[in-house]
């Protein structure tokens, strides 16, 4: 498993992270704990130390899982993430969204961040989070406002460095006066590629972490999601576009160049997508969502794969030539 820093933190982290969103449940079609945990300590157990989660996944649930897989696990070893500033149990002015009947609010404000902080300290059942980061941004809470309360957290010693997801760049350059700062999460896969001009070219200059989020388009890009394929009640790719069957005949358009060289390197599909994401210019991290313990040692494998340049030539000849997802996810 390959290691890169989290930006200009001094972290070093497995380039393949366990993302722990879906084993939280909520949007997922619900989750089993042991299955969950097992999949934690899969992922451990194949060298990836980096784990990826947020209070709002499964509301605690998530956190509450990663604290149980890690318990008996040296503090040192692992590498954690998490998130803030979606809240379900207060109202804010900035609805976020409405979801399994509850209100989702949005909120940056220094007393709330300290909040959660707590609670997800409690929750992961650690005394620090290494990677705090802002999950969506707070129309009302100015970036020199979060860089002074985040600067507080480090200096409290409750988080080692912070970053923000769903960003943009003008934000990004007012949180680099934070020396602190080092790490940027954005949607980005095959079907996603919005931030090679977005934020991208600012992870390059600045030397930022840049984690990328769905690198496997939530499962479409393991070209194991069929049209005999069934979700639970609950699971968001029932009303995702992308996963219509007219979708699913498209996507198969783009994965047969993919598959092709990834059969031609004897490895499966999801492995050559991950190494893909990897090595696109300013990509340090995939965050690679798993609920079994099989998928997450799978994913693992994606950490030491280097692909050629004629093979990343292929691949981008591919992407190039397909005419475009039609569907926003
Ligand atoms: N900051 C943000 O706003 C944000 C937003 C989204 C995600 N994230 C982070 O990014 C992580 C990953 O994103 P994601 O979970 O949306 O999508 P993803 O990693 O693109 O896809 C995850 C899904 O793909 C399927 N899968 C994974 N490994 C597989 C394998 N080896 N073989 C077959 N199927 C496999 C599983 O779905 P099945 O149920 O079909 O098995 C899994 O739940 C999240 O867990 C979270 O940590 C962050």
């Amino acid at each position: 498993m390959k290691q890169a820093e989290l930006g200009r933190s001094g972290i070093q982290a497995s380039v393949v992270a366990f993302g722990a969103w879906a084993i939280g449940g909520w949007k997922w079609g619900g989750t089993d704990a042991k299955q969950s945990v097992d999949a934690l300590q899969s992922a451990m157990d194949a060298g990836i130390n980096l784990i990826d989660t947020a209070a709002v996944y499964g509301f605690g649930l998530s956190e509450q899982l990663v604290g149980e897989a890690i318990k008996h696990t040296p503090r040192d070893e692992i590498v954690l993430i998490s998130k803030c500033g979606l809240r379900w149990d207060i109202e804010s002015p900035t609805l976020h969204a409405e979801s399994d009947g509850k209100r989702i609010f949005r909120s940056l404000a220094a007393e709330s961040i300290e909040w959660e902080l707590e609670q997800s300290l409690q929750r992961l059942g650690v005394d620090h989070i290494d990677a705090y980061l802002t999950h969506w941004p707070d129309p009302l809470v100015p970036v020199e406002d979060l860089v002074a309360t985040m600067e507080s957290l480090v200096t409290a010693g409750k988080i080692r460095t912070w970053g923000m997801c769903n960003s943009n760049p003008a934000d990004i350059a007012i949180a680099l006066k934070s020396d602190s700062f080092s790490t940027n999460q954005e949607k980005y896969s095959m079907l996603d590629r919005q931030q090679d001009a977005l934020n991208l070219p600012s992870c390059v200059k600045h030397n930022l972490a840049f984690l990328a989020y769905s690198p496997m388009a939530k499962g479409l890009l393991t070209g194991r999601i069929d049209k005999q394929r069934e979700y639970s009640a609950g699971d968001q790719r029932i009303e995702d576009p992308r996963f219509t069957l007219e979708a699913l005949d498209t996507l198969q358009e783009l994965l047969q160049p993919v598959q092709k060289i990834a059969a031609a390197r004897q490895m499966q599909t999801h492995h050559l997508v991950l190494a893909w994401t990897l090595q696109q210019a300013g990509v340090s991290h995939v965050l690679a969502g798993a609920r079994t313990a099989v998928q997450a040692k799978s994913n693992s494998a994606a950490g030491s794969v280097e692909l050629r340049d004629h093979e990343l030539a292929a691949i981008g000849d591919a992407l190039n030539a397909w005419p475009g997802y039609a569907f926003e996810s």
